[in-house]
Parts: C-alpha cells; structure tokens; sequence
C-alpha cells in the first residue's frame, strides 16, 4: 500500500515557492503578502493561524495577522476588510472560522474581495470552480491540496468513479466539483454522500477513489472499501487516548489500520491532507501576488 506523504510533498511545495519568491524579490523588490485575521481567543484557530504565520515567513513570505476581540461588530470587521482590499501590499485576505455568533460568516467571505480570496470560499472563485476556469480562480485550499496530492502519486483518475462523503461549502462540493471536471488530474464519475443519504456503504464500495470529509473519527471502515481503491482522509477528529502523554491523539475519518491492508494507497492522519492545505494558501497566495504583478 503506497501512502500519500502530504507531510513530504508540502515541505517540496514550500521549498519552490521559496525559490519564485526570492526570484520575484529579486526582479521586482516585492514580495506576497497574506494577512489573517482572527475574531476571539478560540485556542485551535490560534493554532492554525500562528501556523499559517509561520509557514509564510518559511517561504519568504510576508504575513500579518490581526487579533479582534470576540465582542467584535460585524461592521468593525468588514470595514477591516474593506481597508485590506484596497492595500495593495495585501494580496491574500483570510478571515479565521469560526466566527462569533453576532457576526454573518457569509456576509464576511462576500466582502472580501475575489481576487484576494486566498480560501477560495467566495462565490465567484467556486463558481469559476464549477465552470473549470481553475486558471482564474483561487480553488479552495483543502481541495486543491488533494488533487496536487493525486497529481503528484500520478493517481489515474480519468473515468475513475470518485465518491466524496461529505459536501461542505469548504471541502466536499468544491472537492466533488473539482474531480468532475475534464482536467488531466480529474475527470472522474462523481457520487457525494452526506448524512441523509441511505446506505452509504453502497456507495464507497464502488468507489475507486473515497474522499472522506465527514468529521466522524473512523466512520468509514474496511467493508466500506472496495479492494484497491485510493483512500483519501480529510478528517481531524481528536479521541481520547490514555496511553499518550496528552490522553488524546488525532485520528482521520477513516480506520487507517483496518483499512490499509486492502486500499492501493491512503493518506495518513496526521501527516496527509491536514499539512498540505497550508501549503496550498500559500500557493493561492503566491499566484495572487503573480497575477497582479503581471507576473504568471
Ligand atoms: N485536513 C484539513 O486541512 C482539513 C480542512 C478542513 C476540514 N477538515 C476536517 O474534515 C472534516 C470535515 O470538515 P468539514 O468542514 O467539511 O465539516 P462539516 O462542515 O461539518 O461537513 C461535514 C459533512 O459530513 C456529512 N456527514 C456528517 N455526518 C455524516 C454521516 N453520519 N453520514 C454521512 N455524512 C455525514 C455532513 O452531511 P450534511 O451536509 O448532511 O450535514 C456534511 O456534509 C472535519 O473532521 C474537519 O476537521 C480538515
């Protein structure tokens, strides 16, 4: 069973960006820059943007992060985000979730503006999505990080059957509606399961490739699987576990173990899809700032 290193084609991702950075440094005295913005003290999306943080600096990247408040008016943020939008030094905006109550997640990703929208979530970038116009939109990060995971393990997927379980705005229907499209690394059949479709199991066993974006530790397990298929497991689920010094350890959507012995090839958790999603802001980042400088 091949396994899908995201840990190690993240860190070759890194490394060539850092050379295009320095090389546009070089030739134009500038370098992207990303500013992340994060509403309240949730401690898990302090990990991530620090995380975020760091990996722009490994790449030479410039970054910033705004902290506000958790009382924070939807009003004081979106004026932040106008403020960005017009900074020209600022070529990718993220705006942490989730958000606090009193503020409209959806208001939020409508008003940063698309050629900045690094995560991909605003409509016109999905939409340029489902039209197949992935040169002249930001593919959400989660997503994008998957197909550059099959494109790298020269994963057939032409005329494959792709079943994602899962259709979330963020993961499942962008990643559903990037595996449909007639693209060199795409070009599946295309099934999505969620949580009221019946009999699910009916459904992963005929896939050849099983996205599982769910957030179900080990919801899918060996007999979900048809032999040889290729197992990709979004999830980051965190379980109790006493023998570990913090008496938890995360686990994917997926049960590695009981699985392995008869997929063709799978992503760990952690160490598969979880380190290339960062990488992928980066990259949406560096193409953003390439776009604008007349650069790509
Ligand atoms: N590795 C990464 O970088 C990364 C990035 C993003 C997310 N994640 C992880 O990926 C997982 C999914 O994230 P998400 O943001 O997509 O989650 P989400 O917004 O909660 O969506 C979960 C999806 O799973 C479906 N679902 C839930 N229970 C189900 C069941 N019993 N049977 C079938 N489908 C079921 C839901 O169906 P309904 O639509 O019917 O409710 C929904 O479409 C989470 O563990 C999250 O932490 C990882």
């Amino acid at each position: 069973m091949l396994i899908i290193d995201g840990k190690k084609v993240s860190s070759d991702l890194k490394t060539e960006m850092k050379v295009r950075v320095d090389a546009h440094r070089a030739t134009t005295r500038k370098v992207p820059g990303l500013t992340v913005i994060i509403v309240g003290e949730d401690p898990a999306s302090q990990v991530y943007v620090r995380n975020k943080a760091k990996s722009c600096v490994e790449v030479g990247m410039n970054s910033s992060v705004i902290e506000m408040p958790a009382s924070t008016s939807q009003e004081v943020l979106l004026a932040k985000i106008h403020e960005l939008n017009a900074n020209s030094d600022v070529h990718g905006i993220l705006v942490q979730q989730p958000l606090p109550k009193q503020i409209d997640e959806f208001a939020v990703t409508m008003a940063i503006d698309p050629a900045k929208d690094v995560d991909g979530f605003h409509p016109e970038n999905l939409g340029k999505l489902v039209m197949g116009h992935l040169d002249r939109c930001f593919v959400s990060c989660t997503p994008y990080g998957i197909l550059e995971l099959l494109g790298r393990y020269n994963i057939e997927t032409k005329g494959k059957h792709c079943v994602v379980v899962g259709r979330s705005n963020i993961v499942g229907k962008p990643m559903a509606n990037l595996m449909l499209q007639k693209l060199e690394a795409t070009n599946c059949t295309v099934t999505i399961c969620h949580s009221a479709t019946k009999n699910i199991p009916a459904y992963t066993r005929q896939a050849d490739i099983l996205i599982a974006a769910i957030g179900k530790a080990r919801f899918i397990t060996a007999d979900m699987v048809k032999p040889g298929a290729v197992v990709i497991d979004v999830g980051i689920n965190r379980i109790d576990d006493p023998s570990t010094k913090s008496g938890t350890r995360l686990v994917g959507d997926v049960d590695y173990e009981g699985i392995s012995p008869i997929a063709s090839a799978m992503t760990p958790v952690p160490g598969g899809v979880g380190p290339m999603t960062i990488a992928m802001l980066l990259k949406n980042t560096l193409q953003s700032f390439e776009r604008v400088n007349g650069l790509l």
